[in-house]
């Protein structure tokens, strides 16, 4: 029986959970770069802590998933037919691009003579490019996986997510994501009027 395409999918549940985090933190950092378009001061410290929640957890584990699953599902599919991009370019762009934004930051914070505008647009293109590739595997990669891929796909790609989490590496990948998860919204409370 299709059980993960019909019922519960612990893969796209994580999947689509890590989407709805990466997006709030989107919000916030479009809030900060429109800050810098005005020419008022952003929030430093939490554009930093973006950036290592970009460049970190969610760079490096979201997409090492994601790419299994559309791994698994080229097995048996061709993405042409149903017009899906490459993925895994796409998540190198993506890389490339996030790399560029924590470059940019850094200059800013350093006083180095780059034009504002050109800061504004990196972290512009970066936050566009990330909620278009988002809503893209949320309408056709995500759908078309539940459709195309076996329980005994699901099976497997949950163990190897497993082993992937456990790792050493990811195990404390993951701490650390969960302690910016928590500075972020510390920082978010100091912003609240004291009124609210
Ligand atoms: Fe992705
Ligand atoms: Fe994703």
């Amino acid at each position: 029986m299709a059980e993960y395409a019909n019922g519960m999918n612990k893969t796209i549940d994580t999947l689509r959970s890590e989407h709805r985090t990466t997006s709030s933190r989107l919000d916030l950092l479009e809030r900060e770069i429109d800050a810098l378009r005005e020419g008022a001061t952003p929030d430093y410290e939490l554009i930093n802590l973006l950036v290592q929640y970009f460049n970190g957890y969610a760079q490096q584990l979201h997409h090492v998933k994601e790419d299994l699953v559309y791994r698994r599902l080229l097995t048996s599919f061709d993405r042409t037919q149903d017009a899906l991009p490459d993925l895994e370019e796409e998540h190198e762009q993506l890389a490339g691009q996030v790399a560029a934004f924590a470059e940019a930051m850094e200059h800013v914070q350093s006083d180095a003579e780059i034009p504002m505008g050109q800061i504004v647009d990196i972290c512009t293109q970066y936050v566009t490019a990330q909620r278009k590739h988002m809503e893209l595997e949320e309408t056709l990669f995500f759908p078309k996986a539940r459709e195309r891929l076996s329980d005994q796909d699901w099976a497997d790609l949950e163990g190897q997510i497993a082993q992937i989490e456990a790792a050493p590496g990811n195990a404390s990948r993951r701490q650390e994501a969960d302690a910016l998860e928590q500075e972020i919204h510390v920082q978010m409370q100091d912003e609240q009027p004291a009124d609210s």
